[in-house]
């Protein structure tokens, strides 16, 4: 029973992506029937929605029996190696359950820990980021930040530990139960260490490369170049137009990265991420070789596409001014661990930090 609910619950999740990606495209499209089609599919996801929810309760109810049972068995046993199995199962389906009950938490990590042969990279993390906030991740170089974001992403499977996400119908699912491939789907993008744009491509060309993942057109169309592909491009060309004209990005849309300067590049590679209509963004050092106006200018795009896209947003940065500017709350890392978390001041003025990162006093 237990099982079967989780198959379904995905199976209805996934459902629920794809009448989402064509919902959007129909918004988009604006073809004859859309009105109809778009009323009929918002039945199918409002459906859908309900079905999921009734599973969840009842998944709810699932993982609260097993916390109590866990709770007591912990109690009663005296084996180290098994009181600390269970312990950690409890610690996982807590943070779970958290994510289940408050709708604020959008992110949790429940002791993730990433092997590279001998070397624990990560080394049991567990942090919670909040929905709509800029939550930063800070450490010296070799700390882990970079894999805790392959972690999240997918790119690297954790060697143990669990990221819990909340996707945009509030169901709460496991990103390691997942591909890299299909992140994307669950609306998280990333931006990667060093600038990678396709350099032979426009800045346009580049942002419609960005929302490959938006097209819904099939093999066929797309072969024989259809008429509802070419509607299709048109409508991502504005949706293109309209990010450009808000990163300020207008005058290069025509010009190929190759020789711009760094900072607008940056400001590409936050638009691209922004063709694929994410909620969770990631950014690895955004600031990475910006002077000193191009980080403040950075520092206020960021800030305002969060607001104006309704995102939530994870940063790593070593620009201490720009983190503690824009960041809501800060997970200090060193050697894979947590060394503390806390808002800017909190972090700013804990020994540890200051000893680990900041070089003490
Ligand atoms: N694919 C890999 N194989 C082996 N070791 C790796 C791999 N990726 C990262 N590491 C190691 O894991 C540790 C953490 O690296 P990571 O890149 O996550 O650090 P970081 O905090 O992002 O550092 P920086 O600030 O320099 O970007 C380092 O010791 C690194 O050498
Ligand atoms: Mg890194």
């Amino acid at each position: 029973m237990k099982n079967n609910n989780k198959v379904l619950l995905s199976y209805y999740n996934q459902r629920l992506v794809r009448l989402e990606k064509k919902s959007s495209y129909y918004k988009l499209y604006g073809g004859k029937n859309q009105a109809k089609q778009l009323a009929r599919l918002e039945k199918q996801i409002t459906r859908l929605e309900e079905k999921i929810n009734q599973l969840t309760q009842v998944r709810k109810q699932v993982i609260d029996k097993r916390i109590l049972e866990l709770e007591s068995l912990i109690k009663t046993t005296e084996l180290e190696s098994t009181k600390k199995e269970l312990l950690s199962e409890l610690d996982s389906l807590k943070a779970r359950e958290s994510l289940l009950t408050d709708q604020k938490h959008m992110l949790s990590l429940s002791h993730l820990t990433m092997k590279f042969g001998g070397l624990k990279a990560v080394d049991d993390l567990s942090f919670v980021v909040n929905r709509g906030e800029i939550f930063g991740l800070i450490g010296p170089n070799g700390a882990g930040k970079t894999t805790v974001f392959n972690c999240i992403t997918q790119f690297y499977k954790p060697t143990f530990g669990a990221v819990y996400y909340t996707n945009r119908h509030g169901e709460v699912v496991n990103l390691t139960d997942y591909k890299v491939h299909n992140i994307i789907d669950l609306g998280i993008a990333r931006t990667f260490q060093n600038v990678e744009l396709v350099w032979e491509l426009s800045v346009m060309d580049n942002l419609l490369v960005g929302a490959h993942s938006l097209f819904t057109s099939g093999f066929f169309t797309q072969l024989f170049h259809l008429p509802k592909m070419k509607k299709e491009e048109t409508l991502l060309r504005n949706k293109a137009l309209e990010i450009i004209e808000s990163l300020g990005l207008t005058p290069f849309k025509d010009m190929i990265p190759y020789g711009l300067p760094y900072g607008v590049l940056k400001k590409i590679e936050l638009a691209r991420v922004l063709m694929t209509n994410p909620s969770l963004i990631i950014l690895d050092e955004p600031a990475a070789g910006l002077n000193d106006s191009e980080t403040k200018e950075l520092a206020h795009t960021i800030k305002e596409i969060k607001n104006k896209y309704n995102l939530t947003i994870i940063l790593v940065e070593h620009d201490m001014e720009l983190v503690m500017d824009i960041c809501d709350r800060i997970c200090a890392m060193s050697f894979g661990q947590r060394l503390a978390i806390g808002t800017p001041q909190e972090i700013q003025s804990n020994k540890d930090v200051q000893v680990a990162y900041l070089g003490g006093e």
